[in-house]
């Protein structure tokens, strides 16, 4: 038997319900705030992800799904979806339209990590692009965007972590300061954060093994190096996030695993989820739609883990929506009864009405049976004396009350019996 590749998950018809309450949610807060939704392509070429994501980060380096396809191109399965969304941007022209421009997406991203609960190598996001706007109003509005779908979903130990990383001229004075801090610790850091010291002494702050957080625990802090313009702009996010009443905790150590991020970065994290505490993870990016070859354009966004959210919802028990059976399943006696039932199982489908009938040849104890395993809502049974009548005998699954309801009018009925 072929199993499937290691760090995938099956989404199984049963728990399929939740996957679309998060969805839903999440597109109905994003639509509130004026966002549009954008697909873009599974894979891109191996370059969009090399430049946007950028050539230090363990993304690029160790965890690309990357192929040659038949043509000889180097192709990646997307490891994210702020890339791709960029290209896409700057590809059609939405450069020229209004700005700001707000997209969200949903998507399925591919990184090659060591499968663990909440960490799989095919997951999922929500993600939200905001490009155009420089103004720190667009960080929080972002951030609120963030906060609302969370709170919407009664999620309520979600935690806002804010830091500012600053700009290309601040982050210059700041990687100093920082090589000065390492350099007499490089022997007590792992091969890839000796490596990491000449590109980009940032992502040494990132590093998970436990030798080098010991060193980047005393390491020089961001925040004490931001130029004026880079304070102001933190300063007023926060003052933003104060007026709206959204809590968050200003957390240094907050470096997020991607390059392209500048000024406002930000992470909602959880205790309740186990190991993988980031839920949630974003920030600005000023200059990376200017990298991939468009005018300058700032732009801030998120995303978030499906999966990882679906594992907070679940520990934190917060509430979702009961999985619905259909409304009706049509049980007939006799084989002139199923046909009965069929036709009008039809008739119930073309109203809207979710209706379900006999396919297995069953006795009408077996179909009761089944209805009743499936959640179905009612039973009308039709039987020799119902089809003489024209009438079904309809049982309320919930509290197995039972009534006779004319064939013409079963549409009329369930409708009403099932308006909210
Ligand atoms: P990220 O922090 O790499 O950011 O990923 C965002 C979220 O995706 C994480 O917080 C986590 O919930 C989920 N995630 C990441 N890797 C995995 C994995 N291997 N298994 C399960 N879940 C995972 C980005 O991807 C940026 N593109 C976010 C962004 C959008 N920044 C600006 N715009």
């Amino acid at each position: 038997m072929i199993q499937a590749p290691k760090g995938t998950k099956d989404i199984l018809p049963k728990d399929v319900y939740l996957w679309h309450h998060i969805e839903d949610a999440a597109r109905r807060t994003a639509e509130a705030y004026a966002f549009k939704e954008i697909r873009t392509p599974v894979f891109e070429h191996t370059e969009l992800f090399v430049r946007g994501v950028g050539d230090t980060t363990d993304i690029v380096n160790k965890e690309m799904y990357t192929f040659l396809d038949k043509g000889g191109r180097s192709i990646t399965l997307r490891p994210e979806g702020t890339a791709g969304v960029a290209r896409a941007f700057i590809e059609n022209g939405l450069v020229s339209e209004a700005l700001p421009a707000k997209m969200y997406y949903f998507i399925s991203a591919f990184r090659y990590e060591r499968p663990q609960a909440g960490r799989l190598r095919e997951f999922h996001q929500f993600g939200c692009e905001l490009y155009g706007a420089a103004a720190p109003e667009a960080d929080a509005e972002v951030i609120s965007l963030a906060d609302s779908f969370l709170r919407s979903l009664g999620l309520k130990e979600v935690e806002l972590r804010l830091n500012s990383i600053g700009c290309k001229m601040c982050r210059a004075a700041y990687h100093a300061a920082l090589k000065e801090y390492f350099r007499p610790h490089l022997s007590e850091m792992c091969a890839d954060c000796n490596a990491r010291f000449e590109k980009n002494p940032m992502r040494m702050l990132d590093c998970k093994e436990e030798g080098c957080r010991a060193v980047t625990a005393g390491a020089p802090k961001i925040l004490d190096y931001l130029c004026d313009d880079c304070r102001k702009h933190f300063e007023e996010v926060k003052r933003l996030l104060d007026d709206t009443g959204i809590k968050y905790t200003v957390d240094a150590g907050i470096v997020r695993g991607l390059d392209y991020y500048s000024r406002t970065v930000f992470e909602f994290v959880t205790k309740a989820a186990g190991a993988q505490g980031t839920v949630l993870g974003g920030g600005r990016y000023d200059t990376l739609l200017e990298q991939m070859g468009a005018k300058p354009l700032p732009a801030v966004g998120f995303a978030v883990g499906m999966e990882r959210l679906l594992m907070v919802i679940a520990a934190e028990h917060a509430p979702v929506p009961e999985e619905r059976g259909v409304t009706c399943y049509l049980a007939g006696m006799d084989e002139t009864c199923r046909k009965k039932a069929f036709a009008l199982a039809t008739e119930l489908r073309r109203a809207g009405i979710s209706a379900e009938t006999d396919l297995m040849e069953r006795s009408v104890k077996a179909q009761f049976k089944y209805a009743d395993k499936k959640g179905a809502r009612f039973v009308a049974v039709i039987g020799e004396s119902e089809l003489e009548a024209g009438e079904a005998q309809v049982k309320d699954m919930q509290d197995s009350s039972s009534e006779r309801v004319k064939f013409g009018e079963l549409c009329t009925y369930f409708k009403k019996k099932t308006e909210v």
